[in-house]
């Protein structure tokens, strides 16, 4: 194609304003109260209406901050569908079969759409939506800061190299939590989501069947807890079968550390935290202290929270797909220039 035809498109390109913003802008709190005052309203409404359609929606919802922030920044890349040309992360590891109601998060979407279009990102809703769920379940609230921009590209092989196994252990998560300024108080608070929600068997049938490979169950686990588990979970059970990952998985409350205290925590990367020197004396604080559990955790989200890419973005009109562009037939988005130059 002639330079002249290049310059043409790119110029239309321009014109149609359908520009890529750069993503590491300032997040700040009350960022729609202009340009989509209703924002938050939304957001909290479609997330209690899913609360009473399915309670465990919420909590599956409030996984995708961590999945997406850890994964590149908080920039919506897991909500990425495949396609033609580029493997998402939905198929990632830690992810297929795992992650679930993307539906809600499009619900969300499809609601402020129609308040104020092309304003709130996908990245945003994760973050208000987890918000959401902590508050509607009986835990703390907190501002939220936002202003992020969606990604314009998805990676299956970043998530995979990144996300945390069930198998893992204290040591192993604290040095992943490190890299990205994450302390063991966050680390230990943040694991404390799993104060709701469920998992699968498929994650913990080593430690009750085969703990790093012994043929026997993991020693940290308390005998009836494990009869329980046993029970969920027996040898030839569908692994896609879940069980609780504390004993009030709809409550969001310091139970999840009293569990681990007692033995009773579900995922290995769980009973680790009371395993482990490292981090025991916070799981140990938070059993006693539900407020210290609550602002630390808060803390934590909001650390995480700010973690971004500082590549470009856009803010996507459906969180499934990066929008239509067509200036796209000709120029490369600079992702694709960066794998190129390596
Ligand atoms: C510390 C490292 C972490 C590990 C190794 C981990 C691992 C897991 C695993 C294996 C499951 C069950 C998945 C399944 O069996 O299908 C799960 C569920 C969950 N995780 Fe984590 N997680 C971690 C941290 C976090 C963080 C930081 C958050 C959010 C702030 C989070 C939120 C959740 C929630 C809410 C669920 C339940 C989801 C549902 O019921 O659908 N996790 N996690
Ligand atoms: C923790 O897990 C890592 C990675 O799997 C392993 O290299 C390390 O030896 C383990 N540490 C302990 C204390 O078990
Ligand atoms: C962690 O903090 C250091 C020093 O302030 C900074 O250079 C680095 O970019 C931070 N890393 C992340 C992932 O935020
Ligand atoms: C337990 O794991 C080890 C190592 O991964 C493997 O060699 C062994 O066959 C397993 N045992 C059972 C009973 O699955
Ligand atoms: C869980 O269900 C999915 C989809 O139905 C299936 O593809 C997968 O093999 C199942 N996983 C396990 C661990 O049984």
């Amino acid at each position: 194609m002639s330079m002249n035809m290049n310059m043409a498109l790119f110029l239309m390109f321009l014109v149609l304003h359908i520009a890529w913003l750069v993503a590491s802008s300032d997040l700040r709190a009350g960022f729609y109260s202009k340009t989509c005052p209703k924002a938050e309203v939304i957001v909290r409404d479609v997330m209690k209406k899913a609360l009473m359609r399915e309670a465990r929606s919420v909590a599956s919802v409030m996984r995708f901050q961590f999945h997406d922030c850890f994964v590149n920044g908080c920039d919506g890349s897991m909500l990425l569908d495949d396609t033609a040309t580029m493997l998402g992360e939905k198929m990632a590891l830690s992810n297929i079969n795992s992650l679930r109601s993307y539906k809600v998060v499009d619900q969300v979407k499809q609601a402020l759409e129609k308040d104020c279009p092309g304003v709130v990102s996908c990245a945003d809703i994760i973050i208000m939506a987890s918000r959401d769920a902590v508050a509607l379940t009986g835990g703390p609230e907190w501002e939220v800061r936002l202003g992020r921009l969606d990604s314009l590209s998805a990676s299956q092989e970043d998530s995979n190299n990144i996300m945390p196994s069930p198998r893992a252990n204290a040591s192993s998560l604290i040095d992943l939590f490190q890299k990205y300024n994450l302390s063991v108080k966050d680390l230990v608070a943040l694991s404390g989501s799993h104060s709701i929600g469920q998992g699968r068997c498929f994650s913990i049938m080593f430690r009750l069947y085969n703990q790093s490979g012994t043929g026997r169950p993991d020693p940290a686990i308390d005998p009836s807890y494990r009869q329980e588990l046993n029970r969920i979970c027996p040898l030839d059970v569908d692994q896609n079968v879940t069980g609780n990952l504390d004993s009030t998985p709809l409550v969001f409350d310091n139970q999840y550390f009293k569990d681990l205290v007692a033995g009773r925590g579900f995922l290995n990367s769980d009973q680790t935290l009371f395993t482990s020197p490292h981090t025991r004396e916070f799981v140990r604080l938070f059993s006693r202290r539900q407020t210290e559990f609550f602002k630390a955790f808060v803390e934590g989200m909001l650390k995480m929270g700010d973690l971004q890419s500082g590549r470009p973005g856009e803010v996507r009109t459906n969180c499934r797909f990066v929008n239509a562009r067509p200036a796209n037939l000709l120029l490369q988005s600079p992702r694709d220039m960066e794998s190129n130059d390596k």
